[in-house]
């Protein structure tokens, strides 16, 4: 099971990537949450602490590993093809959550057909992970899939476009339904987030209903979520409104993706 999850900045990627990591951990599953947002913040809503997370060096930064599978004997010439399947049990890190953490960091001009070989393990990485191995893998991205080649964006199962009611945050979320369906993403699913009452919730399914968007969810604002992402607190699941709604989109998808296994 592979989902991506994406959206403007500020919507609550994280937080809904984060927590459905932990609810498919807690249900059982081998996990790998992947961090690919160049600003990367998932360790601490998986459970790591700042510390711990400041120790994670990104895969794109880590020059020895990518001289290491890139690296040829002439200078400025790289290899293509290399293993990438033992980065995965060296460089994912355990979390409270249960799940699996890995941190890709940025890769500079990526999208513009770079050729360099960060972005070629960072590529060959994600194609792996998403095309080549079992684990529920998710994808916590920016507001782009340039990261996603073809031939591994037909593999990802669901992309998740996360939006709050803003309209700017709307217009963002269209974009990005756009480039999932015009890549080999079949299926792409809206998540309203942080709503506020019934006008919020109208303004985004009216919203989606305009351009064709499949509303998957409507997580509600919460204000525990809101005030741990001020104070580091983590937030008390059997109250929270917004974690409940998360529950059901995992029982959701999970059942999605045991009818498309047959
Ligand atoms: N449903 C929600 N209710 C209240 N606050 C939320 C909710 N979802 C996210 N937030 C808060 O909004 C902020 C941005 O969320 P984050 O997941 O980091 O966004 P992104 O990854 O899209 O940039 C965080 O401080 C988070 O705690
Ligand atoms: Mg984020």
């Amino acid at each position: 099971m592979k989902i991506a999850v994406s959206g403007k900045g500020g919507t609550g990627k994280t937080f809904l990537a984060g927590t459905l990591a932990a609810k498919f951990a807690a249900g059982g599953h081998t996990v790998i949450a992947i961090d690919a947002d160049p600003s990367p913040n998932l360790a601490l809503t998986l459970g790591l602490s700042q510390e711990e997370a400041g120790k994670i060096v990104p895969i794109a930064e880590n020059e020895d590993l990518i001289r290491l599978k890139t690296g040829t004997d002439y200078s400025g010439v790289f290899r293509l093809s290399f293993r990438v399947d033992d980065i995965i049990e060296k460089y994912t890190v355990p979390t409270p959550s249960g799940a699996h953490l890995m941190v890709m960091g940025t890769v500079r001009s990526m999208g513009s057909g770079c050729a360099c070989p960060a972005h070629s393990v960072v590529r060959a990485l994600l194609r792996h992970l998403i095309v080549e191995r079992d684990e529920v893998v998710i994808l916590d991205m920016d507001a782009g899939i340039e990261h996603l080649g073809r031939g591994t964006s037909e593999h990802v199962d669901e992309m998740l476009v996360v939006s709050d009611a803003n309209r700017k945050s709307l217009e963002v979320a269209k974009t990005i339904c756009r480039m999932a369906t015009d890549s080999a993403i079949r299926q792409v699913g809206l998540v309203g987030n942080r709503i506020a009452g019934d006008l919020q919730e109208q303004a985004v399914r009216a919203f989606a209903e305009k351009n064709g968007i499949f509303v998957m969810g409507m997580i509600p604002f919460d204000q525990d979520v809101s005030d741990s992402g001020i104070t580091g607190v983590p937030v008390d699941e059997g109250h929270s409104l917004a974690i409940r709604e998360i529950a059901r989109l995992t029982a959701l998808l999970e059942s999605g993706f045991q009818l498309k296994k047959g």
